[in-house]
This record gives structure tokens, C-alpha cells and sequence, in this order.
């Protein structure tokens, strides 16, 4: 490391406001006197607000340590006009505090489109890793923005405003530029402290930071959803609210291209730090000014999401542990025999042996293919799962995956090295597919063409993809190396960046596991439509757990293992509003709860609600039934009116998938969103709209009272008793029939 010499004096300690502080020790492990050794200022007034750790989580407060005004930034040395904007170049004398700063930086800004403004700072002198996506690659500039762009020479500073309102909407002169090979952390104030996005994280919709500090981490991890930790997809995207004397009225968007571990910090100033451990600098901005608008900007760079089949947005029936094709059928039978709309039966891990990819149980699940073939003569669907991690250790020459993709090299490799990089999944230690090489892509559906002959799935399911692994790293551990053991490492879950993933050292064809962990799931997608483009000649349906931006090109989204619990049913609006806005919209969350049981009520309640999901999946983990045919009569017929109720819209969600494939609109959006003057509506995420047209406003809670008042105040419609129920429930499947339609390829169905 180099050397510096400057200390801070008191005075450029003495910041105007606690909350202008910026923290320049982020690591937990924090003291004064390493704080000092930064050169940063120290504050110890503030113990109590200090960084402390909740639930293995990180919640912050105005830092201990954090920048002087005179900490050294970058200078300005050049500015010249080109053809898409202008070219500058930013100097810094002397290092800090991490290790390979990198000291001579080229900063381009592109004025993309009147409402698109790109910036990239990146190394003058030697190329980095950048993000693998493939974005809209703009040569020259417009000349008529609804942005201004202005830079102060030193210290290095960018400014962004609205033409029209003189609003800021960045400005990074709030804080220095910090620029390491493993280390880039820069900041900017936010136009008001209320935010959407910034994924995939459970939270309420509205990211509200008017007196709270917080931090965001971006590192794809396969955990139960929780608060405060990064979870399966990331998503540095955002739109800000922006505040007009008083009112609230226009909004921009923020999307940050890198793919590497990182932590946002926003703080009440407002200010918003990103805090990524490698790539470049590569920051959109869009100035909307609808919510709407800069939705459709976005997905400008990201690409417009995928138009599924027709027969997707029906309803999906799935659970891990139906365990043997009796079991199956006996869902299957009482489904049909209640009469149920149902259009997509699933089957989970446990239809496979051993857990193998690309295989099926021929004993638990013997006539698995006819079954299959059964249900598709009588115009249902089935989707199965794969997961990533390929068996390394069947009897050679017994299990065609794994030894074809060793002949092939497609499986990812340990640092300098050819040999597999070996974890653990549910076949035991398994080896993992690199889908950015070629050959993977070829290989992968060449084994989906095999597995489809014998049987005949209409969809994939694609799980485990964080990648996740069931031991921290690998089998044989990790390396020391710099990858693995970086001089930072973001506040993600388990502390490390190997726990419950690959060693970050670990090899794809075109770069490290460090650089590409948050794309697997990603490129997995892409793989997984093609070979489902491939083999089906139709519409693809793939399902993900893992995301990145980008992902909803390829394919729909659930929001992973929630609980049966009311408040992870809450969560699930925000899940799948953000998800909206990530161009992800086909998306869902597992109805009744995965883990633990459910139960009649909130499964009832949770039935309601996703039938007004994108996605709409009934799926749990290894407990009790929770079909809909499992519950009581009058539970039945309360999930079959919501299920009726969806079955009349689909040829509504069909045209909003539509438009969201074609003219970038969301299928959901939060009611802030259309009714964005009325600042009531900013933190609203127990309802939300489908398209502009139907408010969603559904019951989150248990009303605990005796069976009859709670089928009455279940039912759509009010009622006095269970017999006047069971009359308008009549009266309303008389009325529907005739409405509705079947979400088979031809026909209208007549009866349910
Ligand atoms: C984890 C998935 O999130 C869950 O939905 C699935 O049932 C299990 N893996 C078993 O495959």
C-alpha cells in the first residue's frame, strides 16, 4: 500500500449536520484508533447510534468515523467535448487508506437520450471487469436533455438537475471519491428521503430514510426471506421521489451497472453510497418524470421482459413432498373432483432420483410420464425443476450429465486450475454448470431434449441458482488469494463471500465467480428459454429463483421460501410491486406460506390475494397438504370464487403482459405511482393496482372469530350467513361460468 501524509484538522470535522456524516469505516471491527489511521474523524458523542449487529444483520447510524471535508479526492485534469458527451480525466495525489487505489481514472459521460444520462469512471490505463449485459450502445449524443450536467473541478464533482423544476437530482459532492481495485465507494445526495426498489430485499415498498440510516447488501443468497439481509436476486436499481415546493410530483431513477458484492448506504440527508468491490463506475440516470416513465427508461437499458404462454397465467399446483405418484394423483383427483380451475400441476425434487437432474423416480413416481401425458390430453400443463448442482459422484458412465459435461470442460473450474470446483447440494457433492461458456448452453439442452422425450414438460423450474451450496466455498475449501479473501467484504449474510456459494475464486469462461456470483441465475434463464425454445418450438416458461437486472427477458420470478405467516403474505405485495419495476413482473410468491403449516384462514386469505398475483403458484415445503381441495367446503368455495374471479381476467392479464413486453409497463404498480400527487399514496403497499384499472385492496389479517362470521367476511361479496353465503356464491358461479375463460390453448370453458 502507499504511503500518505496529511492529517485532518478539527475544523473539517465539524460537519453542519450529523446526518452529512459519511462513513469511512464501514467495516464492523471499528475503533478509534483505526479510524484515525484512515485519517477520518472520530466522534464518540455518537456511541449510541454507532454500528451494531441486530439478528446477524447490520442496522447503522450516524457514524463513529467518517470523512473530513478536506479528506483527498480526485482533480480534474482534461474535459473535452465528444461525439456522445464528453471525455474527462480525474487525477488523485496520494492514496488512502485501501489497498491499489487506482489513481488515474477517465470519466465519460454519455447524454444517452433526452432522459437517459450515462456515467462511467473506469481506469485510464488498464482495462476491469464490466458487467456482461447487454446494453443499448449509444455513439452520439442529443443535443436537447431534460437534464443539466455540470462537473466542479476540485475536488471531482458531478451535478445533475431537472431542467424544468432546477431539482437535484445527483450530486456527489457530498463526499470523496474512493477508487481501489477491490474498493469503489462514491456518493450522492437523493432528492428526498423516500425511495421504490433497490433488490431483492424484504421490505415495505417504501424505502423511507427520513430519520433512519440504512444498508442495502447485493450479493445473491440462497436464505428464507428476512429483513436486513442481502436474499436470491440483486437488483442496484431505484426510483426517487422527487419534491416540488411542497408536492410530490416527479420521479427519477438511478440504476447502477456492476455485478460485484456491494452495500448502499442511504442516509437522512438524503444521501445515497455505493459501496462495491469491483468493476467500474457504469451509472444510469433517468429523469422520467412519471414513475412509469422511468420504468420504461430503464428497462431501455435492461431489456423488456419476456411475453409468457397463455396457459401460464392460470393457476400452478405445487409442493416438495408429494413423495410418491399416489400421492400425486390423489392431489390431482381432489382437484378435479372440487372443481377447481386449475391449469399447471408441478412436481419438486423429490419426483427425481436421488435428487438427480434430469431424471424421475421410476419407482415412487412410477408412470410419471403418463400421468403427465394425461393431464396435457385434457389441456393442463406440467413443470418440473433442475437444479444447478450436477452429481460428480455416480458410477462413471451411469449418469450422462456429469460425464458428458466433463468431456465437454462446461463445468466451473477452481482458480488456475481445469479441474471442477466441487460443492454440495441435494444429490450429495455436485459440480456446477458455467452457463456463460457456449459449449454449457448446447450441453444443457441437449440433456433438456433427453429428459423431454421421456417426459414431456411444458415448463422449467429453476432453483438453487444463487448458486447455492450446502457448505461454505467448496469441498476442499478456498484459496487465500485476494478474490477469496478480499480487503473488504460487504455486510452479507454468514460475513464471508463463500458461505453457501462457491469460493468467489472459483472460474467461468469469461471471468471469476467474484465478478459473476450475482449473474448465475441470470445466465442460467438464458440457457434455460433457449433450450425451452429449442425443444418446444413455443413460448417458453421458465421460473427463477435467482435474478439479476435484465433476468425478466428470459423468465418469471417467486419470491422464494417465505412462512405461512400473515405478515410474510404482506410482504409478498411489496415483493412483487419492486419486482415489477425490476422487469421481472411475472412474479409471485409461494401462496399459503412454504415453510411450516398453514393454516385454513390465512391459507384462504393468502388464495385471495395471489389470485391477483402475476404468478400464481400454490407451493409449501414438506408439511401438511395445502392444495385447495384439502380445506373445508366453505374454504373451497371461497379460494374458487377468487379463483374464478382471475380466470375472468385473463384475458386482461394477457393484455398486460402485452404491454409490458411491448411498451415497457408494469402488470402492478403501487398507487403512488398513478396517483403521485397525493402524498398519502407514497407508502401504500397493502393495496396496489393492476395496470391503472383495478385497485387490489386485500384482508392481511386473521379475524379470529367462529367459523361462520369468518366465511362471511371471507366472501367477496357480504353476507349474513353461511346459507346466504352458499346463495350468492351459486349465484356467482352461474354468473362467471358464462364469463369466463378456459386458460387453454382453444377453448372456453363451460363448467368448473
Ligand atoms: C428450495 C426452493 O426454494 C423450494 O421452493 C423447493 O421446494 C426446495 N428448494 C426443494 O426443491
Amino acid at each position: 500500500m502507499q504511503f500518505f501524509i496529511w492529517f485532518s484538522s478539527a475544523q473539517q470535522c465539524d460537519q453542519p449536520v450529523t446526518t452529512a456524516r459519511f462513513d469511512c469505516y464501514p467495516e464492523p471491527s471499528i475503533s478509534q484508533e483505526k479510524c484515525l489511521a484512515r485519517n477520518c474523524c472520530w466522534n464518540p458523542t455518537n456511541q449510541l447510534l454507532k454500528t451494531r449487529s441486530i439478528n446477524n444483520s447490520l442496522e447503522i447510524g450516524v457514524p463513529l468515523c467518517y470523512y473530513p471535508r478536506d479528506f483527498p479526492s480526485y482533480k480534474m485534469t482534461s474535459n473535452e467535448s465528444t461525439a456522445f458527451g464528453q471525455r474527462l480525466t480525474i487525477v488523485k495525489q496520494q492514496s488512502t487508506y485501501m489497498p491499489n487505489e487506482i489513481l488515474n481514472l477517465t470519466v465519460d459521460l454519455f447524454y444517452e437520450t433526452a432522459q437517459r444520462f450515462r456515467l462511467r469512471i473506469y481506469d485510464s490505463t488498464k482495462e476491469r471487469f464490466e458487467v456482461p449485459l447487454e446494453v443499448p450502445v449509444v455513439k452520439t449524443k442529443v443535443n436537447v436533455t431534460d437534464y443539466e450536467v455540470s462537473v466542479s473541478q476540485a475536488p471531482f464533482a458531478i451535478l445533475v438537475k431537472r431542467k424544468s423544476t432546477g431539482v437535484t437530482i445527483f450530486d456527489t459532492n457530498v463526499a470523496p471519491l474512493i477508487y481501489a481495485d477491490q474498493f469503489i465507494k462514491f456518493s450522492s445526495y437523493l432528492s428526498s428521503p423516500f425511495l421504490y426498489g433497490l433488490g431483492e430485499h424484504q421490505q415495505p415498498l417504501l424505502i423511507n430514510v427520513t430519520n433512519q440510516w440504512k444498508r442495502l447488501t447485493f450479493w445473491t443468497r440462497d436464505t428464507a426471506p428476512a429483513q436486513h439481509t442481502n436474499l436470491y436476486g440483486v437488483h442496484p436499481f431505484h426510483i426517487n421521489v422527487e419534491i416540488k415546493t411542497d408536492m410530490l410530483t416527479n420521479f427519477h431513477g438511478q440504476f447502477f451497472l456492476n455485478s460485484n458484492a456491494m452495500d448502499i448506504d442511504l442516509q437522512p440527508l438524503p444521501a445515497i453510497s455505493y459501496t462495491t468491490i469491483g468493476g467500474i463506475i457504469d451509472l444510469y440516470l433517468f429523469t422520467g418524470p412519471s414513475a412509469q416513465d422511468v420504468i420504461q427508461q430503464y428497462w431501455d437499458v435492461i431489456g423488456k421482459p419476456t411475453m409468457p404462454p397463455y396457459w401460464s397465467l392460470g393457476f400452478h399446483l405445487c409442493r416438495y413432498g408429494y413423495n410418491s405418484i399416489e400421492n400425486l394423483r390423489a392431489v390431482i383427483q381432489r382437484m378435479h373432483d372440487a372443481e377447481f380451475p386449475y391449469d399447471v400441476q408441478w412436481t419438486d425434487i423429490d419426483a427425481m432420483s436421488s435428487s438427480l437432474d434430469f431424471t424421475y423416480d421410476q419407482n415412487n413416481f412410477h408412470g410419471l410420464p403418463d400421468l403427465v401425458r394425461s393431464l396435457q390430453s385434457e389441456g393442463k400443463h406440467y413443470v418440473n425443476i433442475i437444479d444447478v448442482g450436477i452429481s460428480s459422484t455416480q458410477p462413471s458412465g451411469t449418469y450422462p450429465p456429469y460425464d458428458d459435461g466433463l468431456k465437454r470442460a462446461i463445468f466451473r473450474t477452481k482458480f488456475n486450475s481445469t479441474e471442477p470446483i466441487t460443492g454440495k447440494v441435494w444429490p450429495g457433492l455436485t459440480v456446477f454448470p458455467d452457463f456463460t461458456n457456449t459449449s454449457t448452453i448446447e450441453w444443457w439442452t441437449n440433456n433438456a431434449v433427453t429428459f423431454h422425450d421421456i417426459i414431456p414438460f411444458d415448463g422449467i423450474w429453476i432453483d438453487m441458482n444463487e448458486p447455492s451450496n450446502l457448505i461454505d466455498g467448496s469441498y476442499d475449501g478456498c484459496t487465500n488469494n485476494s478474490l477469496d479473501k478480499p480487503p473488504f467484504v460487504p455486510n452479507v449474510l454468514g460475513k464471508s463471500l463463500s458461505s453457501k456459494t462457491l469460493c468467489p475464486s472459483a472460474q467461468h469462461a469469461i471471468s471469476s465467480h467474484y465478478n459473476l456470483h450475482n449473474m448465475y441465475g441470470y445466465f442460467e434463464s438464458k440457457a434455460t428459454n433457449l433450450a425451452l425454445k429449442t425443444i418446444r418450438h413455443k413460448r417458453p416458461f421458465v421460473l427463477s429463483r435467482s435474478s439479476f437486472a435484465g433476468s425478466g427477458q428470459y423468465a418469471a420470478h417467486w419470491t422464494g421460501d417465505n412462512d405461512a405467516t400473515y405478515e410474510d403474505m404482506y410482504f409478498s405485495i411489496s415483493d412483487i410491486l419492486s419486482f415489477n419495476m425490476f422487469g421481472m413482473p411475472n412474479v409471485g410468491a409461494d401462496i399459503c406460506g412454504f415453510r411450516d403449516d398453514t393454516n385454513e384462514e390465512l391459507c384462504t386469505r393468502w388464495m385471495q390475494l395471489g389470485a391477483f398475483y402475476p404468478f400464481m403458484r400454490n407451493h409449501n415445503g414438506v408439511q401438511k397438504d395445502q392444495d385447495p381441495a384439502v380445506f373445508s367446503w366453505t374454504a373451497q368455495q371461497i379460494m374458487k370464487q377468487a379463483l374464478i374471479m382471475r380466470y375472468s381476467l385473463a384475458p386482461f392479464w394477457y393484455t398486460l403482459h402485452y404491454r409490458a413486453a411491448i411498451a415497457s409497463e408494469t402488470l402492478l404498480q403501487p398507487l403512488h405511482f398513478e396517483f403521485f400527487n397525493d402524498n398519502k399514496t407514497l407508502g401504500i403497499d397493502r393495496q396496489f393496482l393492476i395496470g391503472r384499472a383495478i385497485l387490489v385492496s386485500p384482508n392481511l389479517v386473521s379475524v379470529n372469530v367462529n367459523a361462520e362470521s369468518i366465511f362471511c367476511s371471507l366472501l367477496l361479496y357480504p353476507c349474513k350467513t353461511e346459507t346466504h353465503a352458499k346463495r350468492v356464491l351459486r349465484r356467482f358461479k352461474r354468473a362467471y361460468t358464462r364469463l369466463c375463460y378456459k386458460i387453454g390453448e382453444n377453448s372456453v370453458q363451460t363448467r368448473f
